[in-house]
């Protein structure tokens, strides 16, 4: 190439840049094309010549291939030249516009945001993409829209947010699938020759796979190295595509799966794609979690009550399940405040003919047989005890017998003439319907005029199947109505604080997080099978979102028998604490390893719920540690579980991560907090003997501690104050 031919190709070249959080996103487009991703990850100088290196990566032409050379962008075309899966699959009614060729006329810079808007006309269609990267985090947010600028309805079979780049040396995908009961299962695979692609079609975001992938470079592990990772907030339907083509040009497109005939484009119509989240790391999956949870604290969450701390929940559902019974639940109530509970949620059984999953769902009035006076007595004991009241509601289902289906049986989703399944006994409304929604809208409201309730755990314990009105699909409609919903009760009753409950983790990501501020990860509430699962999930979200409660033993979803001291501690220290026993039975000794742990709770939670929690490696494979440090680095809490024997006599010491190396740290473990093999007794450590040391962080993180010897299933506590 002469250097005039240089100059003329450069020349076509415009280029964009968004900088934050030590990353930059830098674009490039040629001619009228849409912009491709030249570089996202590690900032760049501020003076880089983007055109440049748009020119330094660009790709020659090559054997059997088109004559000019198609770069990926953020909507790959078939129109282009592109042979992989396009970001739009889509066609008018007779067949025309299956293609498009997006020209580029118009970009709008804000800081820290671009929008791009493009248009075919020959497809008539207007195509607008968004992307914004956070100052603090580097960490990016994108979404892309379509109108049909035609005369003619268009059916839409895929519509991708902004497609994003991986690139080559990512060799690592690690996904996370699930089920009932066992949530955030992690998988780890090759990248695929062709896709690798998860469809979820349950009608809520899943349990059976979480819409989020990580990329890993060769060098990639828990602390060090470039990891990318993906996530789709949408709480529907949704697939996610990871493809490699021959090219070699590694893309991952996300968006919400349409069934079929589900999206239709009428003239005039717009579709917009819920957000895309990236974040970019070169300190491995750590780094990823680090900026997810600050992220998803400061960007995603809309707490209605941020400066207040999470008050430890007591719940009432493997206490008593259905049984209500007013002079009981006082009884639990007093026992809950005594060991230190702050709320009181009462779960399901509460309303009109709800003695078991059978009945009542959708009929949201108090049980006058077991709550004669209304709710009132029941919550202005709670409230003389020092507790907030959090109620149980399942606004999306009904039950085949209630007066709700009774008076509406037209009210529920599915296919006249086809058998109808019922989960749970149970049928899906409607609710993008204005009048059932305006119903729940009216029926919620009145609850939460009526009580002083400042707590809503808002379940929804089936999978949608024949998402359907007059036959035709409508499931994303369900999702975006539910989110209208929860919106408007959130405008209409600011104060209140709602969970999101899918059966445990069926309804976790950043959609339904906008709307809400805390997620019950699991129905397994085994501490055992649980901490796995708070581990991966943290990766992606502030650990403070997940309930996680102390539970009977034997555990109800496992059988497993569990010390109190290693629930209890648990608890503590993994997520938003909560009880969920019948606190009346405890012993003397749990009564008191419970309110040990929860004392530690309340005055470490500013620490454990605010800070940033990284997953620490460890050379034994029977224990797990993570660690959290406040924000301003003066105290962290260090946790380590052990799920099983120990295959050595005597266990590695553990290494801390996050801290800084410079620093002393006087450390200890908090009293009852660590459970010492009762076999044998015997540990060297004064450590474990309540005493404390003051430790460099370069120790700290290089050296290590020895934990005392443990029976499985234990868990040691170790907290950190930094000395001034
Ligand atoms: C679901 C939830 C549980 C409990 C029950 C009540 O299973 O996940 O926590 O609330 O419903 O029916």
């Amino acid at each position: 190439m002469t250097d005039s031919q240089y100059t003329d190709i450069k020349g076509k070249i415009r280029t964009w840049r968004i900088d934050g959080g030590g990353v930059t996103l830098a674009l490039a487009a040629e001619d009228e094309r849409l912009p491709h991703v030249v570089h996202f990850g590690r900032a760049l100088p501020g003076d880089e010549d983007l055109a440049a290196l748009a020119l330094a990566t660009a790709r020659p032409v090559v054997h059997a291939g088109l004559d000019r050379p198609y770069i990926p962008s953020l909507f790959p075309e078939a129109g282009q030249g592109f042979a992989g899966h396009p970001a739009l699959l889509s066609h008018r009614a007779d067949g025309t516009g299956f293609e498009t060729q997006f020209h580029l006329e118009n970009v709008e810079a804000e800081r820290g945001k671009l929008a791009f808007r493009a248009s075919d006309n020959v497809a008539g269609l207007h195509l607008e993409i968004c992307v914004e990267l956070d100052e603090k985090t580097g960490n990016l947010a994108a979404k892309a829209a379509i109108e049909n600028s035609s005369e003619i309805p268009r059916d839409i079979d895929w519509l991708s947010c902004p497609a994003l780049p991986i690139p080559r040396d990512h060799g690592r995908v690690i996904t996370w699938a699930g089920r009932w009961c066992a949530e955030f299962q992690r998988e780890l695979s090759p990248w695929p020759h062709g896709q690798k692609v998860l469809e979820n079609r349950t009608g809520r975001t899943s349990h059976e796979a979480f819409p989020g992938i990580m990329t890993l470079s060769p060098e990639a592990d828990l602390d060090h190295g470039e990891a990318i990772a993906i996530h789709l907030g949408w709480s529907g339907n949704w697939r996610l595509i990871a493809e490699e083509t021959a090219d070699g040009d590694r893309q991952i497109q996300t968006g919400i799966l349409y069934l079929p005939g589900e999206c239709v484009l009428a003239p005039g119509e717009r579709l917009e794609t819920p957000d895309v989240f990236a974040a970019w790391s070169d300190e491995g999956e750590n780094g990823i979690a680090r900026k997810f949870q600050s992220f998803a604290r400061e960007k995603i969450l809309r707490h209605p009550n941020p400066e207040k701390s999470r008050p430890v929940h007591f719940n009432s559902w493997e206490a008593v399940y259905f049984h209500h019974d007013l002079e009981e639940l006082k009884a639990l109530a007093e026992r809950a405040a005594s060991l230190g509970a702050e709320r009181f949620v009462l779960d399901d059984g509460w309303f009109l003919n709800r003695n078991d999953d059978t009945a009542g769902l959708g009929d949201w009035t108090v049980d006058p047989g077991k709550y004669p006076d209304g709710l009132t007595p029941l919550i202005d004991h709670v409230r003389n005890l020092g507790m907030g009241f959090g109620l149980w509601v399942e606004p999306e289902m009904v039950n085949a017998d209630s007066e709700l289906y009774r008076a509406h049986p037209d009210w529920v989703l599915e296919i006249e003439g086809h058998t109808r399944h019922e989960g749970r006994q149970q049928l899906v409304l409607d609710i993008a319907r204005p009048e059932v929604s305006d119903h729940l809208f009216s029926r919620l409201n009145d609850l939460l005029c009526e009580y002083p309730i400042e707590y809503l755990k808002w379940d929804m314990n089936r999978v949608l199947t024949a998402p359907a009105r007059n036959g035709k699909a409508v499931a994303a409609e369900q999702a975006r109505a539910l989110y209208e919903l929860l919106g408007r009760l959130r405008t209409a009753h600011p104060g209140v604080e709602i969970e999101s409950c899918a059966s445990g983790g069926g309804r976790i990501d950043f959609g339904i997080l906008k709307h809400t501020e805390r997620f019950w990860l699991s129905d397994n509430n085994d501490t055992h099978d649980r901490w796995p699962m708070h581990r991966e999930a943290s990766l992606f979200f502030p650990p403070e979102l997940f309930g996680f409660h102390v539970g009977p033993s034997p555990s109800h979803t496992s059988g497993r028998k569990l010390d109190m001291a290693f629930r209890a501690w648990s608890a503590a220290v993994g997520g938003h604490m909560g009880l969920e026993l019948d606190v009346r039975k405890l012993t003397a000794d749990e009564a008191e390893a419970l309110e040990n742990a929860i004392r530690f709770h309340k005055e470490w939670r500013r620490v454990l719920h605010g800070g940033t929690t990284l997953n620490l490696a460890s050379a034994d494979d029977e224990i797990t540690g993570r660690i959290t440090i406040a924000e301003d680095g003066k105290r962290f809490v260090a946790s380590f579980v052990q799920d099983a024997t120990i295959s050595r006599r005597i266990t590695a010491p553990v290494r801390l991560a996050g801290l800084d190396p410079d620093a002393r740290y006087q450390v200890e473990f908090p009293k009852g907090s660590t459970v010492i093999d009762r076999a044998r007794r015997s540990s060297p450590s004064s450590l474990a003997c309540g005493e404390s040391l003051t430790l460099s962080g370069a120790a700290l993180m290089a050296t290590g501690i020895r934990l005392p010897l443990a029976w499985p299933d234990s868990i040691h506590v170790m907290t950190g104050r930094r000395i001034p």
